[in-house]
């Protein structure tokens, strides 16, 4: 997570800032990808949708909208998921409609995920979100930037529909990022109950289920939950690449981690394994750490330092197998390169380093 959040350098301040708060609690969110051991399962397309026009915007949580399909409550409407729901009809009174939001869908769960772990993510909602399965809340959390999951095994039913219910609520508050502030009222020609949102940003208050929404599986009793990546540069060329790894186990033996670090044409690779001792109270998160020594390293240059090579990402992959044989593999992109600060700017790989594009919003013209 830390090198993903080094990667994106043209970041907005303030979802640096938002990295930061949300560390603490941020366990565990690998980006899901498939491998052997893991599925994903991605639940864009069209969801059901209704907002919330009572006076207090409070009737969805008062008359439990996510106990029973949406439709039965109201009138609904289709909406796309990833999107801002803000530009997507023609009505102005749901493009400036502040409150709390609901979306709803379906999705099969197959029963070929038995004895999986299933996991609910959100890439991100804007700004305050709470989930439901099958009625039962599972996960709540405030910022619209940042992905954040819930351990669902337990509540879907296999082989059968699951019912998804978001309730999301674009209020911005002194306390948000952005922040903004409600007034209630104004001049007397404004209708009864009006309320504003105030805010000083270059961009409008879109909201919604802003990013794709899976569904993945690991092995129940294994899973790598987490990578930090450390790159130095040694006074040779080579680098030193010191890694942390989280391995979720509920299991009672040791594990075996496995680390390896491939060049993109399968060509040569560095491995590390360890034996980590088993938890002591299971379930557990085990740690395992060391270096890779990779000589000859090819760096992550940006193009206008390397145009003829730029972004060059090794494949790490990550082994954990269970003394009863389970293994979960998790592989990602990783770029070898540092970041620091020289005086008077920022350094990649020590050498100084020009600023293009920085504050670029994730926007686009075309909507598929
Ligand atoms: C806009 O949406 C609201 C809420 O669904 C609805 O009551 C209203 O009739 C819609 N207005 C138009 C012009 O369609
Ligand atoms: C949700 O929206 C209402 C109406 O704008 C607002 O008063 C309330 O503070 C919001 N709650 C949260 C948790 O964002
Ligand atoms: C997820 O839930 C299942 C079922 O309760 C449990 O066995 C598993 O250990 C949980 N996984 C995590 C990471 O907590």
């Amino acid at each position: 997570m830390l090198l993903r959040s080094v990667a994106m350098l043209g970041l907005l301040i303030f979802r640096l800032i938002a990295a930061v708060v949300c560390l603490g609690t941020a366990r565990g969110l690998l980006y899901p990808r498939e491998s052997e051991s893991r599925e994903v399962k991605v639940l864009d397309g069209l969801w059901q949708f209704r907002a919330d026009f009572s006076p207090s915007r409070d009737e969805g949580f008062v008359n439990q909208w996510y106990s029973q399909p949406l439709a039965t409550t109201g009138e609904v409407m289709p909406m796309p998921v990833p999107s801002s729901w803000n530009d997507i009809t023609q009505n102005a009174s749901i493009k400036e409609y502040i409150g709390w939001v609901w979306y709803e869908r379906e999705a099969w769960v197959p029963a070929l995920w038995t004895g999986l772990e299933i996991v609910l993510r959100f890439e991100s909602a804007h700004y305050n979100a709470i989930a439901w399965v099958n009625g039962v809340e599972v996960v709540s959390h405030s910022g619209g930037h940042l992905p954040f999951q819930a351990n669902i095994t337990d509540l879907v039913k296999m082989g059968a529909p699951n019912r998804i219910t978001v309730a999301i609520n674009n209020t911005l508050t002194p306390h948000t990022l952005p922040p903004g502030t409600l007034t209630h009222g104004g001049p007397p020609e404004l209708p009864e109950g009006f309320v504003s949102l105030n805010y000083q940003f270059d961009f409008y208050n879109y909201a919604g289920l802003h990013r794709p929404v899976k569904l993945y599986t690991t092995p129940l009793s294994v899973h790598v939950d987490d990578v930090t990546l450390v790159t130095s540069l040694l006074a040779n060329g080579s680098v030193d690449l010191s890694y942390t790894v989280d391995v979720f186990v509920s299991d009672s033996g040791p594990v075996e981690l496995q680390i390896i670090l491939r060049e993109k044409e399968g060509g040569s690779a560095v491995s590390a394994s360890l034996q980590l001792p088993g938890c002591q109270k299971s379930p557990c998160v085990l740690t395992g750490n060391g270096q890779l020594l990779v000589n000859n390293p090819r760096l992550w240059w940006p193009w206008t330092m390397e145009p003829n090579d730029p972004g060059y990402l090794y494949q790490l992959e990550m082994v954990a197998t269970t003394s009863a044989k389970v293994s979960d593999y998790y592989r990602m992109p990783v770029g070898l390169r540092t970041v620091s600060l020289g005086t008077p700017q920022l350094n990649i790989n020590g050498k100084p380093f020009y600023f293009h594009g920085v504050d670029k919003h994730e926007d686009a013209d075309v909507r598929t």
